[in-house]
């Protein structure tokens, strides 16, 4: 029930009282308004089904996260392990950082960790794959306000960032939420479907990834999959860039619980 409402209100948002107390999608600042607006209405279009499916159902349907399956990878992304099981799933939405050598115009950018804002959808991503699908191509158009995820009412489950270079944490440890804080280093990864969507400034989406936990993970959480990425590719050379910079992205992550039932000994 709570989440059908929650789309109802997201979706006559949208509609009813337009403007008010959205974040801003300020579209004549937007150098590609055609994706901005795609993205957005492919979002509207599913989310508006849900709800006209939701109105038919005589019971509040339950958010059962077994049911959740998360999409399969591009090549190169191992999946999960054996004897996991997803413990919760997130929206992320914030930039990837890169750094750039200014006196070379042919140097590549390099990575520099990320910084984002995690929403929970786990509910989301067991009753309405194909709503979350559409989040992060319509999310990546809207910067955050007040920990508000676009045209949403997704709640905030934690932060991601970098502790060092090779170590991406995520504390998904809130008032109310206890899920686990979670040091991880890459696996594994794969680009990006080529119908991933671009970021704000045409940017391609970032690669999927593999992230398996470190020492000190809390509450069993073995794995992270950072997944339908949206934006947030560095250009392919710094010409022109700054010594730092920051790429608007948005992305689905994955955390993967239990024990690995192929590293019995
Ligand atoms: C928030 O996350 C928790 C843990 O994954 C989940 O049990 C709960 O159903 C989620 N709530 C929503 C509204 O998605
Ligand atoms: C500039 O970057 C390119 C590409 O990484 C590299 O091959 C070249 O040696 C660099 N030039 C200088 C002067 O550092
Ligand atoms: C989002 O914030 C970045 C950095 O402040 C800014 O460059 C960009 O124009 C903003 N985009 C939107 C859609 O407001
Ligand atoms: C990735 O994980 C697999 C086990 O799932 C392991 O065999 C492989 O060595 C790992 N690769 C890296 C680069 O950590
Ligand atoms: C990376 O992004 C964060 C958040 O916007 C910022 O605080 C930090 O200074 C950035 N780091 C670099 C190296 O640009």
């Amino acid at each position: 029930m709570l989440l059908s409402a929650a789309l109802a209100v997201s979706a006559l948002a949208a509609t009813a009282q337009a403007a008010p107390a959205f974040p801003g999608l300020n579209l004549k600042d937007v150098p590609y308004p055609v994706n901005a607006l795609n993205s957005m209405s492919a979002y509207f279009n599913v989310v508006a089904s849900k709800v006209h499916a939701a109105r038919l159902l005589s019971e509040a349907p339950s958010c059962d996260l077994s049911k959740a399956q998360m999409p399969l990878g591009p090549d190169g992304l191992l999946p999960p392990a054996p004897g996991l099981t997803v413990r919760h799933v997130a929206v992320g939405r914030g930039t990837q950082n890169y750094t750039c050598d200014t006196g070379n115009a042919t140097a590549v950018p390099k990575a520099a960790g990320a910084v984002a804002t995690l929403f929970n959808a786990s509910c989301v991503a067991a009753l309405y794959p194909d709503v979350l699908d559409k989040i992060p191509s319509m999310a990546v158009h809207f910067n955050l306000t007040d920990d508000r995820l676009g045209p949403t009412v997704l709640q905030k489950s934690g932060v991601h960032y970098f502790t060092d270079a090779t170590t991406a944490f995520f504390d998904l440890d809130t008032p109310t939420l206890d899920i686990g804080r979670v040091p991880c280093a890459k696996n594994s990864s794969g680009a990006a479907p080529t119908t991933a969507s671009v970021g704000q400034i045409g940017d391609k989406a970032v690669p999927w990834l593999r992230l398996k936990s470190k020492d000190g993970a809390t509450d069993d959480i073995k794995e992270v999959f950072r997944v339908t990425t949206a934006g947030g590719s560095a250009p392919a050379t710094c010409k022109g860039m700054p010594a730092t910079f920051e790429v608007q992205y948005a992305s689905v992550y994955w955390f993967w619980q239990g024990k690995d039932s192929s590293d019995d000994s």
